[in-house]
C-alpha cells in the first residue's frame, strides 16, 4: 500500500476514537499505523465485498475501523487508481471479553452508523450464525487447546460455502522472535487490565493441520514484516459447493 493511502485511511479510521481519550486514540494510531495485516488485508483482497463479518476479541474494533475508513475514502473517489480496491458493504459484529473496550469501540464507531455493533462476551461461549467471515486476529492463545478446538469446530459449523475463517497466529517454532512477541503480548494484556495470562500456543504446522482436519481449505502468509514478531495470517475458507 503506498504510504500517502496508508496515512490517510489512518487519519480517518482513528479520527473517532479521539473523543474516547487519548490512550485510545493513541493506542489506536500506533496499532493501525504498525501492524501490517492491517494495509495487507487490502493490499492482498482477503475480504469479500458484502460480507457479514463477527470480529471475535474485537478489542475496540480497530478491524471495523480501518476497512469502513478505507470504504468512505473510495466511495469518495480519492481511492489511487491501480491500487488493489477496499471491501464494500461491511457489516460487523464484534465480541470483546472486556466490555469497556467494547462500549470504546461502540462510542467511536458510531460514526458509520449500524455497520458496526460490539459487544462483551467471551469467544468460547458466543453465538457464531449467519456470518461470511469470521476473524479471530491475535486472541486465540488466549484460550486452551480443548476451547480452541471448539470454537474451529463451532466456526466451520457455520460459514457457508465460500466462507472464511481469518485468524493471525505467533508461530511457536519461530524461535526467538516468537518469544519476544509472547513478552510484548503479555506486557500489553497486563496493561490493558488482564492478569498475566498463560498462553496456549502452537507451532505454524500445528494451527494448520487443526484446520485441515476439519475439511477448511487453508493458506498461511507471515504477516509481520517491519515488527519483531513471528506472526503469520491464516486464510481458512470452506469450499465452494
Ligand atoms: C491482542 S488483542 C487483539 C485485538 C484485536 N483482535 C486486534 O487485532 O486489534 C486480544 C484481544 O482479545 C481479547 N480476548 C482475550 N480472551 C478473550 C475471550 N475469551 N473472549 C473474547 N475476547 C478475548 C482481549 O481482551 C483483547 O482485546
Amino acid at each position: 500500500m503506498i504510504p500517502e493511502l496508508h496515512t490517510q485511511i489512518l487519519e480517518r479510521a482513528t479520527a473517532p476514537y479521539f473523543d474516547t481519550g487519548r490512550f485510545n486514540y493513541h493506542w489506536g494510531r500506533g496499532k493501525l499505523g504498525r501492524d501490517p495485516i492491517f494495509p495487507g488485508l487490502i493490499d492482498h483482497g482477503i475480504f469479500p465485498s458484502n460480507a457479514r463479518v463477527l470480529d471475535l476479541g474485537c478489542g475496540r474494533g480497530l478491524l471495523a475501523s480501518w476497512l469502513l475508513a478505507a470504504e468512505q475514502i473510495a466511495n469518495e473517489g480519492r481511492w489511487p487508481a491501480g491500487t488493489p480496491q477496499p471491501p464494500r458493504n461491511l457489516h460487523f459484529h464484534g465480541v470483546e471479553l472486556m466490555g469497556c473496550e467494547a462500549d470504546c469501540g461502540n462510542h467511536a464507531l458510531s460514526v458509520f452508523g449500524s455497520r458496526v455493533r460490539l459487544a462483551q462476551g467471551d469467544v468460547r461461549h458466543v453465538d457464531i450464525a449467519e456470518v461470511d467471515v469470521v476473524a479471530i486476529l491475535d486472541v486465540l492463545h488466549y484460550i486452551n487447546y480443548d476451547d480452541q478446538e471448539r470454537v474451529f469446530d463451532r466456526i466451520h459449523a457455520a460459514l457457508p460455502p465460500g466462507g472464511l475463517f481469518l485468524t493471525r497466529i505467533g508461530d511457536a517454532a519461530a524461535g526467538l522472535p516468537f518469544r519476544f512477541s509472547q513478552v510484548v503480548d503479555k506486557a500489553m494484556s497486563f496493561a490493558q487490565g488482564h492478569r498475566l495470562p498463560r498462553m496456549w500456543c502452537r507451532p505454524l504446522h500445528d494451527w494448520v493441520e487443526a484446520l485441515e482436519r476439519r475439511g477448511f481449505v487453508v493458506k498461511t502468509q507471515p504477516m509481520s514484516q517491519g515488527t519483531p514478531f513471528a506472526n503469520v495470517m491464516i486464510e481458512a475458507r470452506i469450499q465452494n459447493a
